[in-house]
């Protein structure tokens, strides 16, 4: 069974040949992220327009190295939603074209599912697990049991990405600022600067908006900002921003006596995260999933598994399928 993944929900087109549940043939992404990056974060129109610029060459590429023709592509799986809605409509047009021409079935895959199911190309998916996915949009814990979703939480302001990128946009580090931070904030004290905990209404759910006006507050104090204060804030943040997503997990998956939490998101390649979650969880017996990191960004063979997934399960999507823009995690 060879599926085609397409994924155009926000700054990245990609296209990836997935043989089998389990082996990536081929995952081309083409990222504009040096077009937003004078703008300091996405610019919606320039995200579509690239998507309508790379994605026939980025699924040309994708056949090619997956040594394959078109025609024997089995299956057509598709981001539906959440995203920009412009970048969306870009992937899915052309794989309904797609279907269309090789009279192959269609199918439109959640985004954020598709961030958790990265983790299980190749590998052995837990009964029952807690899934956190943090990115650039989107925070929020989960349960998954046997194919079913349940939503516990979500961010209530900012995702934990979008503050990563609001606290260096502050520190004049410039977009995107999670990977930047991540490297800065090993050369940090960590206790330099204490952030209080934010409160929320649902056990579960995640506010970030504080920190980042906390840590505005910090830089406006003074005119200058040598290296080590900038080096010391990111340390700070990171610490505090780690430990919250790691408490909150932990919470979870004990409250639903799960023994695996799987983690999908671009936050997901961040090495605090990395280090302190799978240490704290081993204590309680519970074993952490991280991506590869090829995986953990944007990219289609994400979508192709979970697609396949779905189509196994027995779902069809048409031609009338449309993007979705404000999908949430678990639902179609
Ligand atoms: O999942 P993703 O590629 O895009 C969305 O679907 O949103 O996530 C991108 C986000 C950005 O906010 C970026 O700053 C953050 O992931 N990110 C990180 C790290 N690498 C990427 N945040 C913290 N630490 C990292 N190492
Ligand atoms: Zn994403």
């Amino acid at each position: 069974m060879i599926t085609l993944g397409i994924e155009t929900s926000c700054d990245e087109t990609s296209v990836a040949v997935l043989k089998g549940r389990d082996t990536i043939l081929s995952n081309i992404v083409s990222s504009s992220l040096f077009r937003h990056q004078p703008f300091g974060g996405v610019v919606p129109e320039i995200a579509s327009r690239h998507c309508l610029e790379q994605i026939d060459f980025v699924f040309q590429e994708a056949l090619t190295q997956a040594k394959i023709k078109s025609k024997q592509i089995d299956l057509i799986t598709v981001t539906e939603g959440p995203g920009l809605i412009g970048s969306l409509f870009v992937g899915i047009s052309f794989a309904k074209a797609l279907a269309y021409q090789l009279k192959k079935p269609l199918v439109g895959v959640n985004h954020l599912d598709a961030h958790l199911v990265a983790n299980f190309i190749g590998e052995k998916e837990p009964g029952k697990y807690i899934g956190l996915l943090v990115s650039g949009g989107h925070t929020s814990l989960s349960y998954h049991q046997k194919g079913k979703i349940k939503l516990l939480g979500s961010t209530v302001d900012d995702a934990a990405g979008e503050a990563y990128d609001k606290v260096a946009k502050l520190l004049g580090l410039g977009y995107p600022g999670g990977p930047v931070m991540d490297k800065l904030a090993a050369k940090g004290d960590a206790h330099a600067f204490k952030f209080t905990r934010p409160k929320q209404k649902g056990r579960f759910d995640f506010s970030f908006s504080g920190i980042k006006t906390a840590v505005l507050y910090q830089v406006q104090k003074t005119n200058s900002h040598p290296d080590s204060f900038v080096r010391d804030m990111a340390a700070s943040f990171q610490y505090s921003v780690v430990n919250w997503l790691v408490e909150k997990t932990l919470d979870a998956a004990v409250y639903k006596k799960v023994r695996h939490i799987v983690i999908g998101g671009g936050v997901s390649a961040n090495s605090a995260l990395r280090e302190v979650l799978p240490a704290r969880a081993k204590e309680l017996g519970i074993e952490v999933r991280f991506p590869a990191f090829a995986l953990t960004v944007d990219n289609a063979a994400m979508i192709a598994r979970r697609g396949l997934e779905l189509y196994q399960k027995g779902k069809r999507s048409n031609l009338k399928l449309m993007g979705k823009a404000n999908l949430v995690m678990g639902k179609f």
